[in-house]
């Protein structure tokens, strides 16, 4: 039976990535129901609206969605759509997992960073300060987390880590400078942790030493839990340790939707040339395919993924000469073969 889920194609190489993930379920037995609704640029360009109501109506009655990278103005203009759609289904987690397909520097990485999602610097509570004839002398942004989002991330991440048999979450913070916005989460975490004690060990991190050290030797972490801001600068981070972000998938989780994306966003600079890695948005529909329980397509895809690069059949991004659609095409024959 094929299970109802919203397809938002994004903006960008958003169409080009989808059109290839869609070639890939195709042989899993499409295990998606799609339907298709708009968000992001194109959406305000077509309905004027960058988040049309039917679109969170959609979501609302699948409560699972595939999204490609929605365009985001910088500096002015509409909020984040990416931001909204967080907010409004309450998506608390986002987990983001990192493991090596394409031995870089590093040949085995293994880790998943868990992003608190909801709170930190991204409340979008910002403004500017006149001094004197210059109402724009100060920007000023307030951030907030609260002790009980702050739990139930870290709560989040322990119970990941039980069910994925991993040892480690550390928290990463700034609660040595930010002793009040970082200090809360560092304090619920060791509260939290407790309950876990002789199951998953709490590991305690500065960020920028965590940074360093992920560029060093990125075995030292297992799982990472963290506040918004960090986790999305980490994440990009560790996309950078296992080929860049052509290969970084990302879930958006809460208790009454989930939401998959690619970490990367809409990539202008290379849109509708046929270059852009789909591998990203990709292991993003694994992380669907698992989080609906078809444990088995979501490993037939990520071997058909492995087996395809690794056959040679690679995208411009990690130096091979397949378009899009041709890497798409590659790893359906994978699935159909193996
Ligand atoms: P970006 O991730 O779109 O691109 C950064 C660099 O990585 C570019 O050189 C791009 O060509 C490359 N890249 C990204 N994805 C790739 C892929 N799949 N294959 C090959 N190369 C890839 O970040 P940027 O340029 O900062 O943002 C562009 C737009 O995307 C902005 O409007 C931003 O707000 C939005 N964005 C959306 C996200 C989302 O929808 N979740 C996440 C991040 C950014
Ligand atoms: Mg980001």
């Amino acid at each position: 039976t094929q299970i109802p889920a919203t397809l938002i194609r994004g903006d960008g190489i958003g169409p080009e990535i989808v059109d290839a993930v869609l070639a890939v379920l195709e042989p899993l037995g499409n295990p998606f129901a799609f339907t298709e609704e708009s968000a992001g640029l194109g959406a305000l360009e077509a309905h004027g609206d960058p988040l049309p109501e039917a679109t969170l109506a959609s979501i609302r009655q699948t409560k699972l969605a595939l999204k490609g990278p929605l365009t985001t103005p910088v500096g002015s203009g509409f909020r984040s759509v990416n931001v909204r759609l967080r907010e409004a289904f309450s998506l608390y987690a986002n987990v983001r997992p990192c493991r090596t397909i394409v031995p870089g520097r590093f040949s085995d990485v293994d880790l998943v960073v868990v992003r608190e999602n909801l709170e930190g610097l991204y409340v979008g509570q910002e403004h500017w300060i006149r001094i004197e004839d210059d109402p724009y002398a100060v920007g000023v942004a307030t951030g907030f987390n609260t002790r009980a989002s702050c739990r139930r991330i870290v709560e989040y991440a322990f119970d990941y880590a039980v069910k994925h048999g991993r040892r480690t979450v550390t928290v990463v913070h700034k609660a040595n400078i930010l002793k009040v916005l970082t200090g809360v989460f560092l304090q619920e975490a060791r509260a939290v942790a407790k309950a876990y004690d002789g199951r998953v060990a709490l590991d305690e991190r500065i960020v920028d030493a965590c940074a360093m050290q992920l560029v060093q030797d990125p075995s030292r972490y297992d799982v990472i839990v963290t506040t918004n801001l960090f986790g999305d600068i980490l994440s990009d981070l560790v996309a950078g340790l296992v080929g860049g972000l052509g290969f970084a998938p990302g879930a958006n989780i809460g208790k009454d939707a989930a939401i998959f994306e690619a970490v990367h966003g809409s990539a202008p600079d290379i849109a509708g040339q046929g270059k852009a890695n789909p591998v990203a948005l990709m292991l993003a529909a694994g992380l669907m395919l698992d989080h609906v329980g078809r444990d088995d397509d979501a490993q037939r895809l990520r071997a058909a993924i492995a087996a395809t690069i690794s056959g040679g059949t690679r995208t411009a991004d990690i130096g091979g000469t397949a378009s899009t659609s041709d890497f798409g095409k590659a790893v359906a024959q994978a699935i159909r073969a193996g």
